[in-house]
This record gives C-alpha cells, structure tokens and sequence, in this order.
C-alpha cells in the first residue's frame, strides 16, 4: 500500500486541540496493564505534540463492550500507566462524547493530556455513526490518527470523524505501513515469509499474495497439519483446522506452478497432551501418529528454517511455530526468533504471538520492525486498503 498521507510532523498543531486516535487495546491483569507496548508505541506522536504545545485529545477502544458501559474496561488503568510513561498527568473524561468530555476538551490547556473514555461503550463507534464521528470531530481542531492496529476497521473514532477534520497520519501509523508495505514492494532478495499459527484460513490471503512475491514460504504451527493432510499425511491427535485443507491444497498447486518453494515441517515435537508436563517425542516425516499432537517443529525444521532466514535479503514472519508458551515446545519458534532477530536481512515480525514471542525471548531490539498490529498487519500484508488509512487527507 503506498503511503501518500499527510503527517503529524507537516500539520498546523501548535498550540491547538488534536485528537489522537490510538490503539490503546491492551491486555489488562488484576485492573493493571499488563503489556504496554501499544501504549509506548504511541509515545513519539504524543511527545511530538507535547513539544508543539498541542492541546492533547487521546481516544481507543479497549476490549469488545459493543456499545455498553463495562466498568472492567475502563481506560482509567490506561491512563494512569500513560502517566507514568510521559510524566505528567493524563486526565481521564468519564464520558467518550457529552457535555463534560466537551467541557474538558475546552478547559484543556496547551501541554496537556486528556484521554477520552473507551470509545466502544457508545453503541455508534462499530457502526460508523456519523453523528459520533462529528461529536467526536467537535472536540478538537485537528485529527490524527496513530491507531495502525485498528486501521482495518471503519468504526466512528479512526474513519468517521476523519471526515469532520483535518486528518493526519501520527508517526506510529505511518511507520508501520511503510515498514509492512516494504516487505512486498520491490524486496531485496531472497525474499523468506516464515508463516505459522493455528490456522490456515487466517493466513490464506498472505500465502496467496506471498507465493506470488516470496522466493520461499515457511510453514509452521498448527497451520501445517491441513498441508500434512492435503499431501495425504496423518495427523494424529493434532489440532488440524478441517476448512483450512482445500486452501492448503490448493496453495501447495499454486506453488508448484509457480516459482516460489513452499516449505513444510519435515520434522516435529509430539506431546500426548496439551500440556507442558506431558511425555515428549520427536518424530520425522509428515506422519504423527494416533495418541500424538504435534505441537512445534522439530529441530531438523528448525535449523533448516533457520538457515534460510539468515541468507535471505528480507524476512518477514508472522506467527508461532509451535505452542511456545509451553517449555518443552518453545524450541521451534525460539529458534526462528534468534534467526530472524540474527539475520542481516531487512526483518519484519507480524504482530499478535510472534511479537509476543519476540518480547519473552528479549529479541524485540533484533528486528527492524515489529508491527502492533494484529488483524491491520494481516489485512496490509494481503494487500488490501486500510480504511483506517484510506480516510487520512492525502499529502
Ligand atoms: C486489535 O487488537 O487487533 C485491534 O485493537 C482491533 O481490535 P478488534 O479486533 O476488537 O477490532
């Protein structure tokens, strides 16, 4: 997707309201954030509009409360973690849009932040409510939105308010297409797309778009075992996502017409449960046996893989190899993180488990970019508009 938007750096913001869109959805533990790295990725475009004296507007969506006040979703843990973050106080509006959020987007004085409460406790955010998005609109001069991991929805907070305003893409936003869109426009060679996960349905518009541009294609996670059976392997006890076997067989045809090598596990972990304290084996070939699951790749896989991303001009990897969280099969997507966090290759990690991955290895410095995004990271790297992004005022 090519980035032609307008910036936050280029906008008339001195001294005026601006309302930031952020993804600000993030875990929650016993009414604590429990990871921040949404809330830190957000820090270049806030501190930039601090330095400029902006009057500094923040609203996200936390969670799925479709429209209904829930008290256990509240933005107040976001903001008091925000505060700590930059340093100074983030005042909290009970209310997304009304007359107190109106009267305190007015009271606001340059330098300072309010964050407005989660947008999806009003029932016309998921709709795309003209009425909320100008609401919203009237609280500021200026809209920016930095929220690349809800770019892929058209909701009232990041779409419908962006008609309402000048609208602008914050520095997080912009990286993130710039960096996702790299990865299949004109790549340095040879280009390695290590996929895994539970599913192929989720990744099928990646592969598609991949086996066009890639050189080669990984496969690992649970999403290999409907390519197992597509070849006429057996599975076992694995965890085989039924639908996901006519899109694998017919990636595996697409492949062989076309010049991109499709790779699959030649080797796995099996476990007898889904459990880090069950009995162990290793097993090769594309036949798990019954009373077995496969739950990573095995370390022939492993080191293979590993060797392709260290030679490749650009890697791009998004979703685990195995179920790393448990101990005995981290091995397979530990392996590929220190080979892509290794490789002198232009490096791009998908967001959701791999980036998680990533951070419980202490790899997150390796990559070049590691993308918040989940759903918005998948939909950009199929190739697809963002609305998020469509509705910025172009450059
Ligand atoms: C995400 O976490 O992927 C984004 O914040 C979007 O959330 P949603 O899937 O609930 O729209």
């Amino acid at each position: 997707m090519a980035f032609s938007r307008q910036c936050v750096r280029d906008a008339d913001v001195d001294g005026r309201r601006v309302l930031v869109r952020v993804d600000f959805n993030v875990p929650l533990k016993d009414g604590e954030v429990a990871d921040d790295t949404r809330i830190r990725a957000a820090l270049p475009t806030i501190n930039h509009l601090l330095e400029r004296n902006a009057r500094v507007i923040l609203a996200s969506h936390l969670g799925r409360p479709n429209g209904q006040v829930v008290e256990g979703l509240s933005m107040a843990p976001v903001a008091a973690r925000l505060a700590e973050l930059v340093g100074r106080e983030v005042k909290l509006s009970p209310e997304v849009v009304g007359a107190r959020a109106s009267a305190l987007a007015q009271a606001l004085q340059p330098g300072e932040i309010l964050l407005l409460e989660n947008t999806r406790f009003e029932s016309g955010e998921t709709s795309n409510d003209p009425e909320l998005g100008l609401a919203l609109a009237r609280l500021a001069d200026v809209f920016v939105n930095d929220a690349f991991g809800t770019a892929h929805r058209a909701h009232a907070s990041n779409v419908g308010i962006a008609a309402d305003l000048p609208s602008v893409a914050g520095e997080l936003l912009e990286k993130e297409v710039i960096n996702l869109s790299a990865v299949a426009d004109d790549p340095a060679r040879p280009l390695v797309v290590v996929l895994g996960g539970a599913k192929v349905s989720d990744k099928i518009g990646v592969i598609d778009r991949f086996l066009e541009i890639a050189d080669e294609v990984l496969i690992g996670g649970a999403m290999c075992f409907p390519f197992y059976r597509a070849k006429g392997g057996s599975t076992g006890d694995s965890l085989v996502e039924n639908e996901g076997i006519p899109l694998a067989a017919e990636a595996i045809r697409k492949a062989a017409a076309g010049g991109c090598e499709l790779c699959l596990p030649v080797d796995l972990a099996l476990g007898r449960e889904f459990s880090a304290d069950t009995e162990v084996m290793n097993a090769e070939g594309t036949e798990v046996p019954d009373g077995w699951m496969g739950l990573d790749i095995g370390p022939v896989t492993a080191a293979d893989y590993a060797a392709r991303i260290s030679a490749a001009g650009t890697v791009l990897w998004n979703g685990p190899m195995g179920a790393f969280e448990l101990g005995p099969f981290e091995s397979g997507t530990r392996t590929v993180a220190e080979a892509v966090a290794a490789s002198p290759a232009f490096t791009v990690v998908g967001g959701g488990d791999s980036v998680a991955a990533l951070v419980q290895f202490g790899l997150t410095d390796g990559v070049d970019w590691a993308s918040t995004g989940g759903g918005a990271s998948l939909e950009l790297l199929e190739g697809r508009d963002l609305p998020g992004v469509m509705a910025l005022n172009e450059a």
